[in-house]
């Protein structure tokens, strides 16, 4: 019975509200979307975001057919993958640590003490540091020895190898153990270190979302690698994925006309270089023709006393201007009184 309905019913019944397994692409391709964020009063509760849903499914893949009795996680934060492990797993001692460097880590640890007690979850929250803290917390926690750990604390190469290191002595030897942000963190190299220290076998799960890796005994969980199967891209698929995407970002596309334009840094012409062409005869070629007309035309100038007279008697020589080629300031000319010369 899948558990995510009652997984978040544990916050939104007590005033967080959940957004989990939203997709990145919807969101300016922003990875952490993916994540589960806790939110109350409008506000993001912790950066230590939870698991993505795709993850709670893979762990539900995961213990299908198997039932740990002892489960550690490294790194509680809000108390998100705790509680699914709880939930997942109703007959195993579940014990988590959190460093508690900050505020929000702290009540954390809080939150999932007290909502464990209401829900009746075999769940425990401890402040502890990796890798020291752990041998005191696994010594007075569990039942027995850790047979699944869940590592989610500080990402780095060499953490992810301490913490393996830590936990080593307190599990089964056929221990399974999860790694979140391993892809997402680059943090191959550290499980390529605990696999020749360990002599187990590492495998990435691409198909999670923060690329899990995963440790196991390949002879102790001969059935493992078939449940895993699906979380691990196929080779070949990854060859072709990655042509493709390498395809997407070089691809030359031919620009739209908007683009054009910006790339010329200019939004112009906005008209046809014919249109520019007529535009041009019809503003100033035919009027300065029909000027030129008109021109050859006189008028005689009525004027003023001795001016008046016959001898007096200018001819215009103003330009008459088509009133309707000449435009209006033009055909004041032709409009008003004749003046003298
Ligand atoms: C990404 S969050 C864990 C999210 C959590 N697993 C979940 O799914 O809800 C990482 C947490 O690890 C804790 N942490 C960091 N370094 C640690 C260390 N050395 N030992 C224990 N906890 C640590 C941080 O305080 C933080 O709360």
């Amino acid at each position: 019975m899948p558990i995510l309905k009652r997984l978040t019913r544990l916050y939104e019944s007590r005033g967080i509200h959940i957004s989990t397994g939203l997709n990145p692409c919807h969101f300016g391709n922003l990875p952490q979307v993916n994540f589960t964020w806790f939110i109350k009063d409008g506000e993001s509760l912790t950066n230590g975001l939870g698991i993505a849903m795709q993850e709670i499914y893979f762990l539900e893949c995961l213990f299908a057919d198997r039932q740990p009795k002892n489960v550690f996680v490294i790194g509680n934060s809000a108390g998100w993958s705790s509680f699914a492990l709880a939930l997942i797993n109703p007959a195993a001692r579940v014990v988590a640590i959190d460093a508690g460097f900050d505020r929000n880590a702290l009540e954390g640890l809080d939150f999932t003490n007290r909502v464990a007690a209401e829900e009746g979850l075999d769940l425990r929250a401890v402040q502890a540091v990796s890798p020291d803290g752990i041998a005191a917390v696994a010594g007075a926690q569990m039942t027995g020895p850790i047979d699944f750990a869940f590592i989610d604390g500080y990402h780095s190469v060499e953490q992810v190898v301490r913490d393996f290191t830590a936990l080593r002595p307190h599990a089964d030897p056929a221990c399974i153990y999860l790694f979140h942000d391993v892809h997402e963190f680059k943090l191959q190299p550290g499980l390529e270190e605990i696999a020749r220290l360990s002599s187990l076998r590492w495998q990435l799960l691409l198909g999670t979302p923060s690329g899990m890796a995963i440790v196991y005994d390949a002879t102790l969980c001969p059935a493992l690698a078939d449940d895993i199967a699906p979380f691990c891209a196929h080779e070949s698929a990854l060859t072709l994925v990655e042509a493709e995407f390498w395809q997407c970002r070089h691809r030359r596309r031919r620009p739209t006309a908007a683009q054009t334009r910006h790339i010329w840094g200019t939004t112009w012409p906005r008209i046809s270089p014919p249109g520019l062409a007529l535009v041009w005869i019809l503003t100033y070629h035919l009027p300065a023709r029909r000027s030129a007309a008109w021109l050859s035309l006189s008028a005689v100038s009525p004027t003023i006393g001795f001016s008046t007279l016959p001898a007096f008697a200018k001819l215009m020589r103003t330009g008459a201007f088509a009133p309707g080629a000449a435009g209006p300031w033009r055909c004041a000319a032709a409009a008003s009184p004749p003046r003298p010369l």
